[in-house]
């Protein structure tokens, strides 16, 4: 059984995964804090990511720069003048909108209204009849360009003639934290074009129109490449990239029934792009973006040359020849891959007996806990119990439980998606073998404890 995302929340909070932000003072809209559970599967998101992306592709290598840039890169991304979203209010009602997400909404995402300008925007709502979802009138006002940068000043500022000197924004996004250290980067890590920069971390975008849970946020994670090669090859690049990312969610376990590629049509392309793909996955309200992936030419790095007056090309050590190159990026949000991971991995199953259990069968990497260890009976509660605890969690994220009988034990497991549960018993006291037993089949296997770290090797890796 599929779960909602009402339900989706509600099971979030009571199981320790996502909490409102700021509760205890009235929360603050739209922010969510990761609990115990949450962090781990977090984490574990953005390690396999790490890993496939990093440590496993010939090509690329890792950064990690600074949340606060000089203002100018902003400057020089397009960021300052053209980050922003067509704000439009109901004058009947006061509500405000995205103009472009009205038309998506109204057309079930036909139209996506992306990169259209405003007359185009505010023909199609008037054209088209699309009244306020809230009140039902057709009263809009103007479209304003809304810019989701947040600012903030950098120093002791106490004059505010130097306050606008010191303006520092939060990046809303790492993309250009990458581009900046293009030249850097190849020249320590000795790279040739083609190889790419992967980066984690932070961004911020004052959203007008947060929701959907951790959908849309304004503070937020992202895992993006930015691949430099040589111009072109980038298609290539291009189609190699969107089936690498595929291939890594059909890894992670999303069920590929739930994920759609959208091509984004010519209208819809930003002027410098060359090919862009959304991958899609199928939410509770409809197909929504989870992945998108550029080609990009060389707009980032010939606009950072322009602006800073660094030369920003590469001279390729093959033929001598001399380009900027081209960028394919793709990038994706830590708390949108989250989502997706829990909504294709949740299930409500009925068991042959007839019982029902929550489960989640999550990807055994991307398990907040690899392992529980139980004593089958209060009175297995025992040093050689701890012990099995001890040799397991230097290993991996081990929980022990000696809590409620056993049954409602496994039903927790189930319910956070914890793949195997080590039962100590008699046998374990006498003859130092435990129960292993699998959260998918429920199938349950005898293993020595001697054998138990070696045993799980293959089946928690990614
Ligand atoms: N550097 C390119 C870039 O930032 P984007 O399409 O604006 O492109 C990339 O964002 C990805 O980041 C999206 O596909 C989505 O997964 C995630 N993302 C963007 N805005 C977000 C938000 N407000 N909340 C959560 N995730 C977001």
């Amino acid at each position: 059984m599929k779960i909602n995302m009402e339900q989706l929340v509600a099971y979030c909070k009571q199981q320790g995964f996502v909490y409102q932000g700021s509760e205890i003072y009235g929360g603050l809209a739209n922010a969510w804090d990761f609990g115990p559970l949450g962090v781990e599967l977090k984490n574990n998101i953005k390690k396999a990511w790490w890993k496939r992306f990093v440590q496993e592709n010939p090509y690329n290598v890792g950064l990690d720069s600074a949340i606060l840039m000089n203002k100018e890169v902003w400057v020089a991304s397009g960021h300052v003048g053209g980050f922003s979203d067509p704000l439009i209010d109901c004058k009947s009602c006061n509500t405000r909108y995205r103009a472009d997400k009205l038309i998506e909404d109204f057309t079930n995402g036909k139209e996506t209204g992306d990169n259209w300008p405003n007359e185009k925007l505010v023909k199609f709502i008037y054209d088209n009849n699309i009244v306020c979802p809230n009140c039902g009138k057709l009263n809009y006002t103007d479209i304003r360009k809304f810019n989701l940068m947040f600012k903030t000043t950098q120093g002791v500022i106490d004059d505010p003639a130097s306050a606008e000197k010191n303006t520092v924004y939060l990046r809303p996004e790492t993309a250009q934290g990458i581009f900046v250290q293009f030249k850097n980067v190849q020249r320590t890590s000795r790279r040739k074009v083609p190889f790419g920069i992967c980066q984690v971390g932070k961004s911020f975008r004052n959203e007008i129109t947060p929701g959907n849970f951790i959908f849309r946020v304004r503070e937020f994670e992202q895992m993006e490449l930015e691949f430099f090669c040589k111009p072109g090859t980038e298609l290539d690049w291009f189609n190699y990239w969107r089936k690498y990312c595929l291939d890594f969610l059909k890894d992670l376990g999303i069920n590929e029934a739930d994920l759609q590629l959208r091509d984004h049509a010519k209208e819809e392309l930003a002027f410098y792009s060359n090919g862009t793909t959304d991958i899609e996955y199928r939410f509770p309200w409809g197909f929504g973006e989870l992945w998108g992936i550029a080609s990009r030419t060389d707009y980032d790095l010939t606009q950072h040359q322009n602006h800073s007056g660094e030369k920003l090309d590469y001279v390729d050590p093959d033929d001598n020849s001399r380009y900027i190159p081209y960028v394919v990026e793709p990038s994706v949000g830590v708390e949108r891959l989250f989502l997706t991971v829990l909504f294709s991995s949740y299930d409500k199953e009925t068991l042959e007996n007839g019982e029902e259990r929550e489960v989640l069968h999550l990807n055994p990497f991307l398990a907040p806990y690899k392992i529980a260890v139980f004593p089958l009976m209060k009175k297995f509660h025992s040093e050689k119990a701890m012990e099995v605890y001890k040799l397991l969690s230097k290993e991996y994220m081990t929980i022990y439980d000696d809590a409620a009988n056993i049954g409602k034990r496994y039903r927790r497991m189930d319910a956070i998606g914890t793949p195997y549960c080590v039962t100590i018993d008699e046998n374990t006291l006498n003859e130092d073998i435990v129960t292993v037993r699998n959260r998918d089949t429920m199938a349950q296997e005898n293993i020595k404890i001697s054998e138990l770290v070696e045993y799980f090797r293959d089946k928690l890796s990614f």
